[in-house]
């Protein structure tokens, strides 16, 4: 039997889609889930790091690839219960070398599969009265950092449809809150973190004197999906060492 703390952050019965999750910080958040007991489909490109119950998809392909990420989840679930959209792609390109191609490409991943996930699920788990949405931003929606063009543009945008995706469906039992990283090594960070010099002046930016880790992003990952959170919605939760308030 479990204790009223630990049934706060308890996911047995809740089923999860984590994008993002072949790498990184929603490889992460999606063994945390799992970790906490959901049952967690994980979504991203690379089949491979996916393992063999993931779900391939480009979403850089459009509105079009999210949904049918989302019928495919809907083949396997009766209903989902937490959303979180981590997958996310930033080029950085100068930003007059942005061309269309490219600035729907970043846009689409990082915009356009949040919004149209949101769209398929958030009134879903509004009907069924609990659900719990979590999009990645980044410092980016705030300031610029190094070539930010489009994925800053996006990242922005991110912030603010949350907000809007909790008016919509919080009333509902639905809470919907973003997640701010700070500099965190993964693959999408490579270039930075392997700068000595760029790494050095981010770990002396940040009040712990480091860089974040995928594993950092577990806990806070476990209490926005869980029944703890529920008077927690619209918010957006910087997990990045205090490097937001330097
Ligand atoms: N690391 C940081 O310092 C940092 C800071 C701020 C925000 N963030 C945000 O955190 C999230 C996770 O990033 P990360 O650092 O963990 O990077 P990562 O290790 O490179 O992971 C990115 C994930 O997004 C998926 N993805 C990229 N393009 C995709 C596409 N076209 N279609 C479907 N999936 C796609 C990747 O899938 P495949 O590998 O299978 O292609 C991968 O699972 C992103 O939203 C990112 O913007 C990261």
């Amino acid at each position: 039997m479990k204790s009223a703390v630990e049934a706060l952050f308890d996911l047995s019965g809740r089923t999860a889609l984590v994008t993002g999750a072949s790498s990184g910080i929603g490889a992460a958040v999606a063994d945390a889930l799992a970790g906490a007991g959901a049952d967690v489909i994980r979504a991203g490109r690379d089949r491979d790091r996916l393992g063999p119950d993931g779900i391939s998809v480009d979403l850089a392909d459009g509105i079009g690839a999210a949904e049918r990420l989302a019928g495919l989840v809907d083949a396997r679930v009766d209903a989902l219960d937490i959303l979180v959209n981590c997958a996310g792609t930033n080029p950085r390109p100068p930003l007059d070398a942005i061309d269309e191609g490219l600035w729907r490409d970043i846009l689409a991943v990082n915009l356009d599969a949040v919004f149209a996930l949101g769209q398929h699920y958030g009134p879903r788990m509004a009907a069924r009265g609990w659900g719990r949405i979590i999009n990645v931003a980044s410092t980016q929606a705030h300031r610029a950092f190094g070539n930010s063009g489009a994925y800053g543009v996006a990242k922005a945008a991110v912030a603010g449809l949350t907000r809007s995706q909790s008016e919509a469906w919080a009333p509902h039992g639905v809470c919907v809150n973003s997640i701010t990283p700070g500099l965190v090594a993964t693959p999408m960070t490579t270039a930075v973190v392997d700068d000595p010099a760029r790494a050095d002046y981010f770990r002396s930016r940040a009040h712990t004197g480091t860089l974040g880790t995928p594993d950092d992003f577990a806990a806070v990952a476990v209490f926005l999906a869980g029944a703890g959170s529920r008077f927690v919605t619209g918010q957006n939760l910087c997990v990045d060492g205090g490097l937001s308030v330097t």
